[in-house]
């Protein structure tokens, strides 16, 4: 069956639209991001969020359709902020009502490790495994060959993403911090600070992250950082995006040894994890997807695991709406659709 299915994307702080044909074919893929608005907070305020996607929301959904009538409407019902998901859920709805198409909901983070699928549906050996790595998730499945996810565990507290945002937030570094972090990384010594991996009662196979951001916390505090935070803070509000060059001339090499080995630490820990849920489940390949799965020190580290791992392209690692069409589309096919009680779902699960 031949479907051209519209995605539309809005549960933070990325307003997004794209077309994709049968699940894999990517005809337009429209990403308005707002992490100038959110920089100088340091995070994403959902009120500037919401507000963010009302701009932005016709004029990128008319961008990515660009004439074109899709055959049915995608559209993420959670999680994520109740506001910001609301914007395209109703926009989605009128437009499916306007044309008489059908309307999906797709889950958020079913829609990272559709990034993956599209692109090595050939490639995957099941049983899978799914690592879903962002600002707001941090989440291990097992994936069946029907792409239905079996929570094997979850962070208990920060996201992986988080981590870095806040670690970077707190060194001045600005948000988001994962990519200003990975980068910086490569000019410190991974092995200089050593963090103690923390002792998961209970099921081994759950992620907890709130100890390294705080273990980087005191590491700043026994230090007097006034002086190369202030330096790091004017640049960001000279520069809204520093070369490597101008963020080298505030961050002495100290620092820099901190981000490597923060980096260094959260990449075992996170691979750890694969490593030990290949062994419980006997997974013959792994997904890894989501904003950090754009992070180069993993995606090199990953290659040394006991089992090939698949990465989505880069652009598609953070939030975009090709990944909820591409879910979509089995629903589509399923005739799995939603009707106009669709609702936002902050805390959706799987
Ligand atoms: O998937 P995403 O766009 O949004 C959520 O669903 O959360 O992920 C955004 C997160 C942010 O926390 C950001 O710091 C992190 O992904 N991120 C990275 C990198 N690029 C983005 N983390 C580590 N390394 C990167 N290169
Ligand atoms: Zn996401």
């Amino acid at each position: 069956m031949v479907a051209l299915i519209l995605g539309i994307e809005s549960s933070c702080d990325e307003t997004a639209a794209a077309l994709v044909e049968d699940g894999t074919r990517v005809v337009s893929n429209v990403v308005a991001s707002q992490l100038d608005v959110h920089a100088r907070w340091g995070g994403v305020v959902p009120e500037l969020a919401s507000r963010e996607h009302l701009r932005a929301i016709v004029p990128v959904v008319r961008e990515a359709l660009n004439g074109c009538r899709p055959d049915a409407v995608a559209v993420t019902e959670g999680p994520g902020l109740a506001g910001s998901l609301l914007v395209g859920i109703t926009y989605a709805k009128a437009l499916a009502l306007a044309w008489s198409k059908p309307l999906i909901a797709v889950n958020h983070i079913e829609g990272h490790v559709h990034a993956v699928v599209m692109e090595h549906r050939a490639d995957l050996r099941f049983p899978a495994l799914a690592l879903v790595v962002s600002g707001g998730h941090t989440h291990l499945f097992e994936l069946d060959p029907e792409f239905r996810l079996r929570l094997l565990g979850r962070t208990r507290d920060d996201a992986a993403g988080e981590a870095y945002d806040k670690v970077a937030k707190l060194l001045g570094f600005g948000y988001p911090g994962g990519p200003v972090v990975d980068r910086l990384a490569k000019f410190g010594d991974p092995r200089a600070v050593k963090f103690t991996a923390p002792n998961m009662k209970g099921n081994p196979l759950d992620f907890s992250f709130s100890g390294i951001k705080t273990a980087v916390l005191r590491w700043s505090q026994e230090r007097d950082l006034a002086a190369e935070i202030a330096a790091r803070r004017a640049l960001l509000s000279a520069r809204s995006r520093p070369t490597d060059e101008e963020w080298l001339a505030v961050t002495p090499r100290e620092t820099l040894d901190l981000l490597a080995s923060f980096q260094r630490s959260v990449i075992a820990d996170l691979l750890d994890h694969v490593e030990q849920a290949r062994r419980a489940t006997g997974a013959r390949s792994a997904i890894v997807t989501g904003g950090v799965s754009a992070n180069a020190g993993l995606r090199e580290a990953a290659q040394r695991l006991r089992l090939p791992a698949y990465f989505p392209q880069r652009a598609l690692s953070t939030d975009n709406a090709v990944m909820i069409a591409a879910a979509a589309f089995p629903k589509f096919e399923r005739r799995d659709f939603a009707d106009s009680t669709l609702r936002a779902k902050v805390s959706l699960a799987l």
